[in-house]
């Protein structure tokens, strides 16, 4: 049994180009160069092969004659006469050495048939030994014939023996392959590229980053992506505008019966309250407050989504930013950042979710360490890190569930806000241990 050698898939794959334009190129160009090749040797080995034969049997047979006529005239002067006759008749330039021996070696072994089919002509007629040298010269091929008497030594050109059809084939075949690449390169590109742009604007449209419709362009089907795609940007636009309307309505119409409230819960009468009615109305109050800090949270966040834009922001800067504020308030917070770091982003949006992780870290923290750094690859991390009692493994996710909260106070929208801000972006937020003890909060943001 013979080990075979397992052919890897993988392998192919890897060689293979990868983009849609080497691709479609690579289908175009390999069967194009395939025909070419299988029709270059069919008519090569077909047509050039006998035009070469009967070629190099002609000037075999010429040679033949006129070493018949040498031997048959001894006399340097008849001979003289030979050769001049085949100079002018043949175009092959002869000459005798007498009393010589052959003082050539064959060299042979060029490109195409024609050495071996004059080598085999000139056996068949000559029945004398001889030598070719087809080295010695590129124009002519240089013969040595051993006559009794000596060695008659003949140039034959090589013009009488084949013609350049051949290179003038191969260089046909990379030429129209060249040809063939360019014409077929210019119009993929061009359909390359409005898929390219589609691609493009499906990233940027996932990244928050709103470039309004595309112009569909290209073969139909990619018009008929983009159209699509169009359609689906404008529906989801739609919706997270409904979404935000609705949000910011109802918390604002909300607003006013909750102020109302209150206020009549404030003017009750004192001095009619017992004891017991009294801690009841400051429950109320307290309820009331929360109602409206819950509704505070709605607004701001509505207002997040509102029609802010993507622009090119220095993050670090809204860093610094949300630590002052955090200081302000009286938090220890060390910020350790680069110089400047400038993406697209909706600047108050996440100045609006990294002030809600520090918040968090606030509340259940003494220590709050802030950070970012840019990852390898088109993104950037920022760290918001507590030295508090963080989260238990198994809610690490259910936190970031609207109204998940247990602390006082708490609405429990910060963290979800905070997600949907950064998933707007493009991005994401994962929750884990901290190397200060505490809670990580770790965002990564596209570039
Ligand atoms: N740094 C942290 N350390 C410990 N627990 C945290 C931390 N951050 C969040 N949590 C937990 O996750 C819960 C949800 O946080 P989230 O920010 O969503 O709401 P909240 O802080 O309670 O209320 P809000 O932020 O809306 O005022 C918190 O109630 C708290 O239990
Ligand atoms: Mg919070």
């Amino acid at each position: 049994m013979t080990s075979q050698t397992p052919l890897r898939p993988g392998l192919i794959k890897r060689m293979l180009p990868r983009s849609l334009l080497g691709r479609s190129l690579l289908i175009i160009l390999l069967p194009l160069v395939l025909l070419q090749a299988v029709a270059l040797q069919i008519f090569y080995g077909s047509h050039l092969d006998v035009v070469s034969r009967r070629l190099a049997a002609a000037v075999a047979g010429e040679i033949a004659t006129t070493v018949d006529l040498m031997r048959r005239q001894p006399w340097s002067a008849d001979r003289g006469w030979i050769l001049q006759g085949a100079l002018d008749r043949y175009e092959i330039a002869m000459r005798f050495d007498p009393g010589a021996t052959l003082a050539v070696r064959t060299r042979k072994d060029i490109i195409g048939p024609m050495d071996d089919d004059l080598g085999m002509a000139l056996s068949d007629k000559l029945h004398l030994p001889f030598a070719m040298d087809w080295k010695a010269d590129t124009h002519s091929v240089l013969l040595q014939i051993q006559l009794p008497d000596g060695v008659l030594i003949a140039d034959v050109p090589r013009k009488r023996l084949y013609t350049g059809m051949i290179y003038l084939f191969v260089v046909w075949l990379a030429g129209t392959a060249l040809v063939f690449f360019g014409i077929a390169a210019l119009f993929m590109r061009n359909q390359v590229r409005a898929i390219r742009r589609l691609a493009q604007a499906a990233e940027a449209f996932g990244m928050g980053r709103d470039h309004g419709p595309i112009k569909p362009e290209g073969a139909s089907e990619v018009r008929q992506a983009a159209t699509a795609f169009n359609r689906m940007q404008e529906r989801i636009r739609r919706f997270l505008a409904q979404r935000t309307e609705m949000l910011a309505g109802v918390s604002h119409d909300l607003r006013t019966p909750l102020t109302r409230l209150r206020l009549a819960l404030a003017m009750l009468p004192y001095v009619s309250q017992g004891a017991e009615m009294r801690g009841e109305v400051a429950e109320m109050t307290a309820d009331v407050e929360e109602m409206e800090r819950m509704i505070g949270g709605y607004l701001a966040f509505a207002r997040c989504e509102g029609a802010e834009q993507a622009q090119p922001v220095n993050l670090v800067a809204v860093l610094e930013d949300v630590a002052a504020g955090a200081r302000r308030s009286g938090a220890a917070v060390v910020l350790e950042t680069p110089e400047e770091l400038t993406l697209p982003l909706r600047a108050d949006a996440v100045r609006r979710a990294i002030t809600n992780l520090v918040d968090n870290a606030r509340r259940h923290a003494r220590h709050v360490a802030l950070a970012v750094t840019q990852l390898p690859g088109r993104s950037v991390q920022v760290t918001v890190d507590d030295d508090g009692p963080g989260i238990p493994p198994d809610r690490l996710e259910s936190v970031f569930r609207p109204f998940e909260s247990d602390a006082a106070g708490g609405t429990g929208l910060g963290l979800t806000i905070a997600r949907d801000i950064v998933r707007a972006h493009g991005g994401d937020i994962v929750l884990e241990d901290s190397p200060l003890g505490g809670l990580r909060a770790r965002i990564r943001l596209p570039v």
